[in-house]
């Protein structure tokens, strides 16, 4: 439980000299956060904040950042040592449960996982609905909805082991259905899942083997995969996250909530970054050509960004991506440089972009994502599954942000509010009398 420590901020109101105190609360880690829960109540005003960057929406024992200091740590461990010593299924434990498991737990959720790798039959007939040539995550938000109607029997959010059995079953079933979505858009037979294979293998072995050929497994691809899928398991209340959390608050039952947190990753600013830092780079086409997308991305009249530089919260370097780029060197030299090309590009702008004062005064690093989609075209990943991997790492940390909302006696149904800045109370006009007013201009949106 978090600590109210005595220290308290008064707010005063300058024209009427009345003040108010407002708590100060303060985690294990992390800066201090005042408690505004009283502050409409007591003053009658909201507080504004667009985009969440002053402000802290549950209480959460999972996931820390410090973006300053470049930190992530699940459950308390650094990132870079859950990469190097441990395995995706023990991170899946750690993120959900709270602890490391012993050696007999970890057998026995390795297997409760792998016995729910199978989806539904029938799911494959509701793939078929979709249009072949339909985009990967598409299907995903469509199935991952969709298996609330075929597993009904794990929805009631109050029984604690209807929401243990639904997380098993997403973890479990994300990489089937990933899978699915992209044999059925390359009109490829479905591969069933392989109990005998460990996470990373059976999902390589799922999007690659065919009924006429197996896939042979290269150890060096799998422990690359399983690195990428812990590095993308949970990164505290980014906007898929608190998406699941605020889709949860209602009481929905969890395969809608995790349907929500895809759709909300798919975007470019977010999950769908790989898949733009790919096509940017295709794009780019040769080193010689990246000055000129750095000068764009620092046009201020250019809509142009750096696909894979800049976060939200790291405003240092991402812990993530020093890790991936270990990975990926690893990858492409057991691949013997294939695509070594779009890596030359990549190189070339991570050395301009670092010197260059626009990202180094703005903070601008590579973020995960900048490797990623890198690694992934490597081992032969079509660029609009990338983001789909990138949701089958996050499930875990999307149930276990769910559960642990859940769980929160002091949960409440998510609701914020607004400025209203539109017309004030007006009368109805009749048709006839209306006069045409013309339409306001947009701002352009922001990438
Ligand atoms: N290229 C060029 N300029 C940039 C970039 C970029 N990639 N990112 C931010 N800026 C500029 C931006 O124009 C703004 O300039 P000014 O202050 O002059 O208006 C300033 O830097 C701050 O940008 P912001 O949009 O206010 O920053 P933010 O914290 O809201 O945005 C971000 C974070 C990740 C959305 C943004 O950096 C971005 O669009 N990056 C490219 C997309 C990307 O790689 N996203 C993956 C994020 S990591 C994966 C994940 O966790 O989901």
């Amino acid at each position: 439980m978090s600590k109210t420590k005595p220290r308290t901020y008064t707010l005063t109101e300058d024209s009427t000299g009345k003040s108010w105190k407002l708590p100060v609360t303060s985690g294990t880690l992390g800066p201090d956060v005042i408690d505004v829960r009283k502050l409409y109540a007591d003053t009658g005003c909201f507080t504004y904040d667009p985009g969440f960057t002053s402000t802290g929406s549950c209480e959460s024992k999972i996931t820390y950042i410090d973006g300053d200091e470049g930190v992530l740590l699940y459950r308390g461990y650094p990132i870079e040592q859950l990469a190097e010593k441990s395995d995706f299924m023990e991170v899946c434990y750690l993120l959900l449960r709270g602890e490391l498991p012993t050696a007999e737990q970890k057998t026995r959720f390795e297997m409760d996982i792998t016995y729910h790798t199978m989806v539904q039959e029938q799911m494959q007939m509701f793939l078929r609905g979709f249009r072949r040539d339909a985009h990967p995550m598409a299907v995903m938000c469509g199935m991952v909805g969709a298996l609330s109607a075929f597993y009904h029997d794990s929805t009631d959010i109050n029984n604690p082991r209807h929401r243990m059995v639904s997380s098993y079953r997403m973890i479990a079933k994300m990489p089937t259905i990933a899978a699915l979505a992209y044999k059925y858009t390359i009109g490829q037979p479905y591969v069933y899942p392989k109990n005998t294979l460990n996470y990373a293998e059976n999902f390589l072995h799922m999007l690659f083997s065919t009924p006429c050929e197996e896939y042979k497994i290269d150890p060096v691809l799998a422990k690359a995969m399983d690195i990428i899928l812990i590095l993308h398991a949970d990164h505290e209340q980014n906007a898929s996250t608190s998406t699941v959390r605020l889709a949860g608050s209602s009481g929905a039952n969890p395969f809608a909530c995790i349907s929500a947190g895809i759709a909300s990753l798919w975007g470019p600013a977010h999950g769908g970054a790989n898949e733009a830092v790919l096509n940017m780079l295709a794009e780019i086409g040769d080193p010689k050509n990246t000055k000129k997308f750095v000068n764009k991305a620092k046009d201020k009249n250019d809509s142009f960004r750096l696909m894979g530089f800049g976060h939200r919260v790291y405003k240092n370097f991402d812990p993530r991506s020093r890790v991936m780029q270990k990975a990926c060197h690893s990858v492409l030299k057991k691949l013997g440089g294939k695509n070594e090309p779009l890596l030359d590009i990549a190189l070339e702008l991570e050395q301009i972009a670092l010197k260059d004062d626009y990202f180094i005064s703005k903070k601008l690093y590579p973020n995960v994502d900048f490797y990623s989609g890198i690694i992934f075209k490597a081992m032969g990943i079509p660029t609009s599954m990338f983001t789909v991997l990138f949701a089958v790492a996050r499930t875990v940390g999307w149930v276990s942000q769910w559960n642990e909302m859940i769980e929160d006696p002091s949960q409440k149904i998510g609701r914020p509010r607004q400025i209203y800045t539109g017309e004030a109370q007006r009368d109805y006009v009749a048709v006839g009398k209306r006069v045409s007013t013309p339409v306001k201009a947009k701002s352009k949106a922001k990438k």
